[in-house]
C-alpha cells in the first residue's frame, strides 16, 4: 500500500520514510530553538495547491525566515493565519476548524505551538478542565486529518526541568503521546545549529531512528560530516 506523505524538505524525511503522514497528527517536540518552527515552514513549501492553516500561538511565524526558504510569494496567499492570544481563543479556533475545512480546500494544518497558551492558562484549580480541552483539540485535529486525509503538524515546546510545572508537562506529554500517531523529538547538540531528530513513536516505522541536521540560511540540511 502506498502511504501518502508530505515531505518536510529536511533530513527529517529520512527518519519518517518521506515526510508527514496524511490522515494523522504528527507531533514535533523539543526545547526552544531546536527547529520546530523551521520544520513547519519547510514542510508547508511542499503543499502545491489548496490552503494551509497556520495557527501561530507565539507569534513565531517569520516572514523573513520563510523568504529565506523560498523565493515564491505565491505560497503566502494560500496560508490562512490564526493568532490566538489566549487559551480560550485557541479552543474556539480549533473548534471552528472543521467548518473552515468544509469551506476551503485545506491541504495541511499546523499548530505552532499547541501547548504554549495551555501552559499559561493551567493552574491547580482548572487543570482537569484545561487538560480535557487539550485532549479535545487533539481529537478535533485528528478527526479533520482523518476525514480530510491531510497531514496535521503540531509542535510542543519542552521546558527545562526546575520550572515548577513538571506535573503539567507530564500530563500534556501523556495526552500528546496518546493522540499523536507520530512523535519526533528534536534535540540540540554541542555544535551550533546542529540538531538531532529522533522518532519516538510511529505506526509503521521503528522508534529510535535518528538523523542529524543543521539549520542554515537556506533551510534544514544534512551535515557533510555526520556524528552517526
Ligand atoms: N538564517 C538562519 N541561519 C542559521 N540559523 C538560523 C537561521 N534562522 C534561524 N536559525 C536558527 O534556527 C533556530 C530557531 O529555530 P526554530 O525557530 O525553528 O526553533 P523552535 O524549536 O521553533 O523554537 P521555539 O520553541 O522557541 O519556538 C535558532 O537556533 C536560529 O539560530
Ligand atoms: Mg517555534
Amino acid at each position: 500500500m502506498n502511504v501518502q506523505r508530505l515531505p518536510t524538505n529536511s533530513p527529517i524525511d529520512k527518519i519518517l520514510a518521506g515526510g508527514l503522514e496524511y490522515g494523522v497528527v504528527t507531533n514535533v517536540y523539543g526545547p526552544a530553538g531546536c527547529g520546530k518552527t523551521n520544520i513547519a515552514l519547510s514542510s508547508l513549501l511542499s503543499v502545491n495547491d489548496g490552503k494551509i492553516i497556520f495557527i501561530d500561538t507565539e507569534n513565531n511565524f517569520s516572514l523573513e525566515r520563510l523568504g529565506q526558504l523560498t523565493d515564491s510569494e505565491e505560497i503566502l496567499k494560500r496560508i490562512i493565519f490564526f493568532r490566538p492570544e489566549n487559551w480560550a481563543e485557541q479552543v474556539k479556533i480549533v473548534n471552528q476548524l472543521k467548518d473552515v475545512a468544509e469551506k476551503e480546500k485545506i491541504k495541511f494544518i499546523i499548530v505552532d505551538s499547541l501547548v504554549a497558551l495551555y501552559r499559561l492558562e493551567i493552574n491547580q484549580e482548572n487543570f482537569h478542565n484545561i487538560n480535557r480541552q487539550l485532549a479535545t483539540q487533539y481529537s478535533q485535529l485528528s478527526k479533520i486529518a482523518r476525514e480530510k486525509n491531510i497531514p496535521v503538524l503540531v509542535t510542543n515546546q519542552i521546558y527545562s526541568t526546575g520550572s515548577g510545572k513538571e506535573d503539567i508537562e507530564m500530563t500534556s506529554k501523556t495526552i500528546a503521546r496518546y493522540w499523536s500517531k507520530a512523535l519526533v523529538e528534536l534535540q540540540k547538540t554541542d555544535k551550533p545549529n546542529h540538531r538531532v531528530g529522533i522518532v519516538r513513536k510511529h505506526r509503521s516505522l521503528p522508534e529510535g531512528k535518528r538523523v542529524e541536521f543543521i539549520i542554515t540560511k537556506n533551510g534544514l540540511e544534512e551535515p557533510k560530516f555526520k556524528l552517526f
